[in-house]
């Protein structure tokens, strides 16, 4: 593996503080033990129009809209966070498989740890390419055959079969499945009477999609035999373990860092104290256990 990281422990998930270097290093300072980078594509992307946040029922809609520098400028985030010698994934996100080829060799480059493959933003074009077995297989076995670093894919619970998708994912050669990226989602303001977001529907994120994430997670855990990497609604140690024992091997966390850049460190915490009340030595130990793996 690239950098030989561990599928284990504590990431800042993508897109979240995920564009500059200095952001992504104070997570780390903060006890993340990688950092995912925001999606970044072949060349530079304004995103959708404002407002792009806005937070409903404990939980945050974003339609962002992919908004970044493009890759060949994002080198310069890149080269810092490796002079901080932070484990980064590097996230992409392409139109086809041939953009994402190219897109992964030139990341490679920059010697990220790995490569997350976007497949699944909820408020973009992309978004149908985790709902389809052909187009999932397509794009990961692209992005394998271009670089020799460990291939991520990110998918959605937002398609109707989502363990066909990590199925058809580990068959073209991914290395984990991260799962899962934001639940599709709107808010209407009920005295303009009309929806908040400027792109309309947007993508829920933290504590109300966690039980969402706990049950991808479970389900894809029966099936797969490559490692998975959680993230949906984290915002404790207590659900750090119950995906643990759901089937993920390393957990990434999002909104929640937005409240709390401290939460890896308490997270981590939180988990070794279980972990020795209940006699484990490490999360490894109780990986998939609710589910027999
Ligand atoms: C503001 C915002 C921007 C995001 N941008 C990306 C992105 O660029 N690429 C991606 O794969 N996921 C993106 N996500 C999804 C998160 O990485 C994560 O999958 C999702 O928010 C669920 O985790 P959470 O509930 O811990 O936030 C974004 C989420 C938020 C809230």
């Amino acid at each position: 593996m690239g950098d030989q990281l561990k599928i284990s422990g504590y990431w800042l998930a993508s897109g979240i503080l995920g564009v500059t270097a200095s952001t992504m290093i104070r997570a780390t300072k903060s006890g993340a033990d990688a950092v995912v980078t925001k999606s970044i594509g072949l060349v530079s992307r304004k995103g959708h129009p404002g407002p792009v946040l806005t937070s409903s029922h404990g939980g945050l809609l974003n339609a962002v809209g992919l908004t970044n520098p493009g890759i060949d400028e994002f080198a310069n985030e890149m080269h810092l966070l490796k002079e901080a010698k932070i484990p980064v994934i590097l996230s992409i996100f392409g139109d086809t498989p041939e953009e994402i080829a190219i897109i992964a060799e030139k990341g490679e480059k920059m010697k990220p740890s790995a490569i997350e493959l976007n497949l699944s933003c909820p408020h973009a074009t992309i978004s149908q390419i985790s709902h389809s077995t052909k187009l999932t297989s397509n794009f990961v076995q692209a992005a394998k055959e271009a670089v020799h670093l460990p291939v991520f894919a990110k998918i959605t619970p937002n398609a109707s079969d989502y363990v066909a998708i990590g199925k058809a994912a580990e068959e073209a050669g991914a290395d984990a499945i991260v799962a899962i990226n934001t639940v599709r989602g709107m808010k209407i303001d009920i005295h303009q009477m009309r929806p908040v977001l400027g792109n309309r529907v947007g993508g829920l994120s933290g504590p109300p999609i966690f039980p969402i994430a706990v049950r991808c997670v479970y389900d894809l855990s029966q099936t797969l035999s490559i490692p998975i990497i959680g993230v949906g609604g984290v915002s404790s140690w207590q659900d750090a373990i119950e995906m643990h024992l759901a089937g993920a091997s390393a957990i990434q966390i999002g909104t929640a860092v937005m409240d709390d850049l401290t939460i890896f460190s308490k997270i981590k915490s939180g988990v070794s104290s279980y972990l020795g009340e209940k006699g484990y030595r490490d999360t490894s130990e109780i990986i998939g256990l609710a589910g027999g793996r």
